[in-house]
């Protein structure tokens, strides 16, 4: 149907141009579109040329194109022109218009020659046509508004309104297409920005032109434009956040990453490269932390410590390659640990304090400290326990240091204070201080004897100044309040002052024996020794001490009966008549001894008939063994050894004389000789006798010398003397036994060593009764100075006695025995 239209509007035109030719050249013209189909007809030739049908054939028509492509062909049967080839006109002519084929019909017979032109008319056969289908740009994002960019023209080969007649851009915010026509009447397309690129909005555009013909329809090409937008550093870097607040713990080491910033720059490749950089910072900021330039890293360089800040500002930089910056804030916060231990500082201290020292006196001062904060620096103080101090807080941070109990150096004469303190973090840190607290003695503590009472043995006749006994006491104090002296309590022993009988020596507490002691005279006495030690005021105890005296043998027995005297001869009378077991007499001995020393034994050592007598070993009686006969001699005698059981023992022999006989004058008549030494005896009376005179007489006049002295020396003592001194005149014991023989059977006898100089140890020996001085030993020294200080003595012009040593020797005492008891047993014999 479409093609039937259009031929008729080719006929049409047809017509037009025949009637043009007729009647101008008489030529024929055709106008055709082109791209009829083969075979089409163009036109009625021989109708158009006024011929007979029969005339073109019998003409042999035939169409002369000369060099020229035959499109067209000729059918003489119908009188047309047919398409021989399909015709495309711009294949044709090209842009040339008007585009025909002109081409002339010969006829033979006659020879006729017709001209005739076809034009070719343009249709819409063309679409227009992109040389590149995709045209590709890079375009900087900077370039500025009003930048053009030639774009690839489209062809169409149809002419006129069939030609391209326009172009179209997708729609575009960027660009506009703009047209501009060229002196030829091409026309020249650009596309011009007109809103500026951003690389980071869109990297790409795509955009599709259109290239539109006039046609009906038109037609339209299109081509892909590939814009690439190319990155201008147009963006700085920018900071995720402007503050960023980070924490480090004060302990954190070296290079511990605190936080990290972050930039971000739109850009690309190296104008979005940032690096970090500390800026506007303090120096010692900028000495304690560093940036990782590259990933923004807050490294610390240096230990923190919360005690020198606690937070710190920190300004940081970003910037890309171009130059562009951003800039943030780090503030770090620095968070305490507890690493700082409480410091304890003493700041008065008192290292001894006396153990009399009241309860809460102040020892020691004390201030804690602790450089953390909060809880960590919360500090809290003890001391050890078991001691009498304690802590007591004054002010904030203050402490003394206080007794609270009385103080006793003998239980602790130092004490370690150990203070420790700690704070309250976790873990808590703790430190300690030990103060040594010396308590100083007070003389609190007497001497205290080791034993409530002593008791010491002694044996007798020993040797002066042999030391007896020692006494200890100790003294809990210290040094000289620990220092003991021992001091002789006066007191008397049988009215005698003790220190005549031993003495002591102060500083070791030897109890020496100043005498020699005698059993016999004295058994036992007891006396006090004080301890004082050296404090002021000195405390002192006392203890007594009981010295018990030891028998020795030193007594021989001493026989009562028979009495042994020169003067008189003294016989038992035994009858001839005598039985066996007559008890002649007994011998009474005794010893002054005790115990086994006065256990006596009694022996017959010699006789003038063994036979006759025999001593009873236990009693001392004397009896006949056998009938005494008349042959038995008148005179008897036997020597009896009395033994007593000491170790050794000693022994007295005492002669018995016995006579057998009947009657006295027998017996006298044989004991002639035994007067025969009377006047011997005579003598020995008188000697005795007067020797008792002269004795009497020494001791009456050393009476009444003594008794002189001590009457004016009692004078004098009225003013001056007011110390009992141990300088003791002393008279020694005197027994006269009238009763007995008249001779002193009781003498004391001292040598009184003298020395005027105590280098010299020549002595004198003082006379018997003359007065004596007993003085303790010069050794013990407190004594000695008494003595030495005690002028009124020793400056006696009249009393010549110098300080020295005295020795006594004790001769021989014995008890009184009344001779009564014996009566009955004696027989006095005349002279
Ligand atoms: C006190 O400490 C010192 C020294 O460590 C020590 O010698 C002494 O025995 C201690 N004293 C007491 C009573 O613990
Ligand atoms: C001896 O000690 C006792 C207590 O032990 C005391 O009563 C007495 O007074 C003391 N004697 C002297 C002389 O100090």
């Amino acid at each position: 149907m479409e093609m039937a239209d259009r031929t008729m509007g080719l006929q049409a035109l047809l017509f037009i141009s025949i009637l043009s030719l007729t009647s101008v050249i008489g030529q024929v013209s055709y106008s055709i579109p082109e791209e009829m189909s083969k075979g089409s007809v163009i036109g009625n030739i021989a109708q158009d040329l006024g011929l007979d049908r029969k005339r073109l054939t019998s003409g042999k028509g035939r169409i002369f194109t000369g060099d020229s492509a035959e499109y067209i062909e000729l059918d003489r049967e119908r009188g047309v022109l047919l398409i021989k080839e399909k015709i495309d006109r711009e294949a044709l002519c090209g842009q040339t218009t008007p585009c025909a084929l002109h081409f002339q019909v010969i006829l033979e017979n006659p020879m006729e020659l017709y001209a005739v032109a076809v034009e070719i008319t343009d249709i819409n056969d063309n679409t227009p046509i992109f040389e590149k289908s995709e045209m590709k740009f890079k375009i900087s994002e900077s370039a500025v508004i009003g930048a053009k960019f030639l774009l690839e023209r489209a062809i169409d080969p149809d002419v006129g309104i069939n030609s391209l007649q326009s172009y179209f851009l997708t729609k575009t915010d960027n660009f506009v297409l703009k047209l501009k026509d060229q002196p030829d009447g091409e026309k020249i397309v650009e596309m011009v920005l007109q809103k500026s690129l951003d690389r980071e909005r869109q990297e790409e555009i795509f955009l599709v032109l259109t290239a539109m013909d006039g046609g009906e329809p038109n037609l339209s090409g299109t081509a892909q434009i590939h814009v690439t937008v190319l990155d201008a550093n147009d963006n700085a870097p920018v900071f995720t956040k402007t503050v960023y607040k980070a924490t480090i713990p004060e302990d954190a080491p070296k290079g511990t990453v605190i936080t990290r910033v972050s930039a971000s720059d739109a850009d690309k490749g190296s104008n979005s490269k940032i690096t970090y950089s500390i800026s506007n910072t303090a120096a010692d900021v900028r000495h304690m932390f560093e940036i990782n330039e590259l990933n923004g890293d807050l490294i610390s360089k240096s230990n923190i410590d919360y005690e020198k800040a606690r937070f710190y500002q920190i300004h940081v930089q970003a910037s890309d390659e171009g130059g562009l910056t951003d800039s943030c804030k780090i503030t770090v916060e620095v968070i305490d640990i507890n690493d700082n231990k409480p410091v304890i500082n003493i700041m008065s201290q008192t290292n001894i304090i006396p153990e009399d020292s009241k309860p809460a006196t102040v020892v020691t001062m004390v201030n804690v400290q602790d450089l953390d904060s909060g809880e960590n620096g919360k500090v809290h103080c003890a001391i050890n326990d078991h001691i009498p101090v304690t802590l007591k807080p004054t002010s904030n941070n203050f402490f003394n240091l206080v007794t609270d109990s009385d103080l006793d150096r003998e239980t602790a004469s130092e004490y370690n204070i150990t203070v420790k303190c700690s704070d309250e973090g976790v873990p808590s840190l703790s430190s300690s201080v030990t103060l040594t607290l010396q308590i100083s003695d007070v003389n609190d503590n007497a001497p205290v004897f080791e034993r409530s009472s002593y008791e010491a043995y002694i044996v007798e006749n020993n040797t002066p100044g042999l030391s007896i006994f020692t006494v200890k006491a100790r003294d809990a104090d210290w040094n000289q309040n620990a220092r003991v002296s021992y001091i002789l309590e006066d007191s008397s022993v049988n009215g005698v002052p003790v220190s005549s009988y031993v003495s002591v020596s102060a500083d070791s507490g030897v109890i020496h024996a100043v005498r020699s002691f005698d059993y016999e005279q004295i058994k036992d006495f007891h006396f006090r020794v004080k301890a004082q030690d050296g404090g002021s005021p000195p405390l002192s105890s006392n203890v007594t001490v009981k010295v018990m005296i030891q028998d020795q043998n030193d007594n021989p027995p001493q026989v009562l009966y028979p009495v042994q005297t020169g003067g008189s001869l003294v016989a038992e009378m035994v009858p001839r008549s005598a039985d066996v077991g007559y008890l002649v007499t007994k011998v009474v001995a005794v010893d002054v001894d005790s115990g086994q020393n006065a256990w006596l034994s009694y022996k017959l050592q010699k006789a003038t008939d063994r036979a006759l007598f025999e001593v009873g070993l236990q009693n001392g009686e004397i009896r006949t063994i056998r009938q005494v006969t008349d042959k038995d001699a008148v005179k008897q005698r036997l020597t009896v050894i009395v033994e007593d059981n000491g170790q050794p023992s000693r022994s007295a022999t005492v002669i018995v004389n016995v006579a057998v006989a009947d009657s006295f004058p027998e017996v006298l008549s044989e004991f002639t000789d035994f007067t025969q030494d009377k006047e011997y005896n005579d003598n020995l009376t008188f000697y005795l006798v007067l020797a008792l005179a002269v004795v009497s007489f020494l001791f009456i006049t050393c009476l009444v010398v003594i008794i002189s002295v001590k009457i004016y020396r009692w004078r004098q003592s009225r003013v001056m003397y007011h110390s009992n001194l141990p300088v003791i005149p002393y008279y020694p014991p005197r027994y006269s036994d009238t009763l007995g023989t008249g001779t002193l059977q009781h003498v004391y006898n001292y040598e009184v060593c003298r020395t005027t100089d105590s280098r010299k140890s020549d002595c004198k020996f003082g006379i018997a009764g003359s007065q004596n001085v007993l003085i303790m030993d010069p050794s013990s020294t407190g004594t000695m100075q008494r003595i030495q200080s005690e002028k009124s003595i020793l400056d006696e012009p009249d009393s010549p006695l110098e300080v020295g040593y005295l020795t006594h020797h004790y001769l021989h005492t014995s008890p009184r025995y009344s001779y009564n008891d014996f009566l009955d047993h004696r027989y006095y014999l005349p002279p």
